[in-house]
């Protein structure tokens, strides 16, 4: 198989850059290790920024998302027993946020172009990459029980964290920047309607725990847990009680009901440098991570594959590699700047294992600072609805 950009991995770094892509006449083959029905029902982030939906938007991409996702104007930030507001949209200009699942948007992008027949395939692990440092490269892959090859003049590596692309690049090119965090997230998403119309970010002395939303049938609602907490040791009941602990607040109810789904995931930053080696180039998840609590994750793999699109496109409409060539340097920019926010928000919100009162202290300043001081809440609000200069 030969093709013009092959792209490992059918998450929305991968999904986004073929739809982009295949809009201004370059070839692509995506290949995704899991099925269709795995990806299409993985329960992930939630907050698309501005920036991201004007892409959707801009590229034919968003009709459902403008029908069934839920724009919201502001978050709140409860703490010491009291919620304050951060008005978004009145502290940026009249810039928002957007609530659509990440499987929604990986539905959405499937669709495209599974019914326009572009190739798309389920159940193809790549295993490894060859000659990226040639103008040929070459990705191997399992698919329907056999090992094949994919040709191409430029490889997307959008596999993910756990991914291979990034351990394709010889060793010593990339340097790794990592931060691990002593706790992690528990998740559920309840078949019961939201207890409140925004976002709850909420700092609590036995942990932070956070109330989002899908729908208006839908909560999504999560706990900070250790790192490794076993799910197992949380039945139903201990997760509502302990949630209703932690967002409890005089005059507000929590809702509780069936939970459709549950599970953790451990927090961590990390960063490589460079994102591009040859003729490979790294993008979201498989360049980057952010801890979930700035909901950048996927708001990054978007904004990467719009500037690897771009320098795709130019490239091979002129032969100017410039925008390839500056690649990694362009989207570092962003992602450093998404780094420090969901670091700063993280560190913010929850309580470290070693924490002791003069880091409390600290914390409910902080949090006292963004709910009173405007050029705090601004600050905050910018970044959170999404720095379009960046
Ligand atoms: P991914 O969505 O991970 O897509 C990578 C794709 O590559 C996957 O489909 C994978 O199956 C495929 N793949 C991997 N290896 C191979 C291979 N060898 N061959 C072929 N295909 C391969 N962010 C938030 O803001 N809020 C959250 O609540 C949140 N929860 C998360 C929960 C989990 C468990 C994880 C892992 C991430 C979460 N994130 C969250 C982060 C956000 O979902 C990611 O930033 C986003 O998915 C990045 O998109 P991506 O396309 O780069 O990577
Ligand atoms: C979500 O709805 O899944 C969500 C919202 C905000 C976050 C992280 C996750 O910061």
């Amino acid at each position: 198989m030969r093709t013009q950009v092959g792209i490992v991995g059918a998450g929305p770094a991968g999904l986004v850059l073929a739809h982009l892509l295949r809009l201004e006449g370059v070839e692509s083959v995506v290949l995704e290790a899991r099925s269709r029905e795995h990806v299409e029902h993985r329960v992930r982030a939630g907050v698309l920024e501005q920036g991201s939906v004007d892409l959707l938007t801009e590229t034919g991409l968003a009709d459902r998302l403008h029908r069934e996702a839920l724009v919201h104007h502001g978050i709140e930030l409860r703490f010491a027993g009291r919620g304050h507001r951060i008005a978004l949209s009145d502290l940026t200009g009249g810039r928002s946020i957007t609530i659509y699942g990440q499987q929604e948007v990986v539905k959405d992008l499937i669709a495209a172009r599974l019914t326009i027949g572009l190739p798309l395939l389920f159940e193809a692990e790549a295993v490894g990459l060859d000659g990226v440092g040639s103008d040929r490269p070459t990705i191997r892959f399992r698919h329907e029980g056999a090992g094949r090859e994919l040709e191409c003049d430029v490889i997307a590596g959008c596999d993910g964290f756990h991914g291979v692309c990034r351990d394709s690049v010889p060793d010593g090119v990339l340097s790794a920047f990592t931060r691990e965090y002593p706790y992690g997230w528990l998740g559920i998403l309840a078949a019961v309607a939201p207890s409140s119309d925004e976002l709850i970010y909420s700092n609590h002395e036995r942990g932070f725990s956070l109330h989002s939303l899908r729908s208006p049938e839908l909560s999504r609602l999560y706990l900070q847990v250790a790192q490794e907490e076993d799910i197992g040791e949380w039945p139903d009941d201990r997760i509502w009680a302990e949630l209703q602990v932690r967002l409890g607040l005089d005059g507000w109810t929590l809702h509780e009901g069936p939970i459709l789904e549950k599970g953790v995931t451990g927090m961590r930053s990390f960063v490589i440098e460079p994102m591009q080696h040859g003729r490979l180039f790294l993008a979201g998840d498989a360049a980057h991570i952010v801890p979930p609590t700035g909901a950048k994750g996927m708001n990054l793999a978007i904004a990467d594959v719009r500037i690897l699109a771009e320098a795709l496109v130019r490239w091979y409409r002129t032969g100017d590699p410039a925008g390839l060539d500056g690649y990694s340097e362009a989207c570092l920019r962003r992602v450093w700047r998404a780094e420090h926010f969901s670091w700063w928000m993280t560190s913010m919100l929850h309580r470290a294992p070693d924490t002791d009162a003069f880091d409390r202290k600290l914390q409910l300043a902080q949090l006292e600072y963004v709910c009173t001081s405007e050029a705090a809440a601004r600050s905050l609000a910018e970044n959170y609805v999404g720095l379009a200069h960046v």
